[in-house]
């Protein structure tokens, strides 16, 4: 298995931690032409975007393009908006021009929504057909599995064909858009980002591979990190195959 599974003491750590791996990432795809990364909402990710803000990192913003994982279907200027979050945290912050960043739309319905984020994306990676490859994707799991906006029991966890969809989750207070599977596993990076003991049993069924949980489907070609803090990973039974040790 190509997982790393790397718990953390210490947040400041972790989030050191999760700013080397888009260093590092951000170098190699850069000498390709360009660093694609798609961003996810929520609390976890905060201080990796407020580090990499304040704290800089080792590559050059030139050839980044920010994506999103999923989106809730509200204006920009919402306080439940991910780009909106995102933007005061992060991309207000750093030098990139509105042409590198890529929000979800979220005018018209979601699902209209939906097809121009793909489009956008086709656009972007000049893709008339197929699923693009993104260098980098930061991801975090809710309490019931979820992660980007792939809820469980929703019909978008069995979408093959479209890259963006609509989703329309019955526990979550908006409609949202989301990346879906086939282009989340074909990520050259994906960095899970766990905190906290609410997420504890999710975090052990995730990585026992528990049928059912979203995110335990998200199993990309290229590297699978697992950055987690010591309440998140205090419910896993470490297998002994995976290091996972506390640093
Ligand atoms: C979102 C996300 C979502 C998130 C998890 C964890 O828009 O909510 O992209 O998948 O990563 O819900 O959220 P927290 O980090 O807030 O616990």
């Amino acid at each position: 298995m190509n997982r790393e599974v790397m718990v953390f003491r210490d947040a400041r750590r972790l989030a050191e931690c999760a700013r080397d791996i888009w260093g590092d990432v951000c170098r190699t795809s850069s000498e390709a032409g360009y660093f694609r990364a798609v961003l996810s909402g929520g609390e976890t990710p905060i201080p990796l975007y407020q580090s990499l803000a304040e704290e800089g990192v080792s590559c050059s913003w030139d050839a980044t393009h920010i994506y999103f994982a999923d989106e809730r279907f509200v204006p920009f200027d919402h306080p439940d908006s991910n780009y909106g979050a995102i933007r005061k945290v992060l991309l207000d912050k750093v030098p990139l021009r509105p042409s590198q960043v890529h929000p979800v739309p979220v005018e018209g319905s979601p699902e209209a929504a939906a097809i121009r984020y793909e489009q956008e994306i086709r656009a972007e990676f000049g893709l008339p057909d197929g699923k693009p490859s993104f260098d980098l994707a930061v991801l975090g799991i809710g309490e019931d599995g979820h992660t980007a906006s792939l809820f469980p029991g929703t019909p978008v966890l069995r979408e093959k064909r479209r890259i963006a969809a609509p989703v329309f989750p019955e526990t979550a207070a908006h409609a949202r858009i989301t990346l879906t599977f086939p282009v989340l596993n074909k990520c050259r990076t994906v960095m899970f980002i766990v905190t906290g003991r609410k997420k504890a049993a999710v975090l052990a069924g995730t990585l026992a591979g528990e049928p059912g949980i979203p995110a335990v489907r998200v199993r990309p070609r290229g590297r699978l990190f697992y950055l987690l803090d010591d309440a998140a990973a205090s419910a896993w039974k470490r297998t002994g195959v995976e290091t996972g040790e506390a640093v």
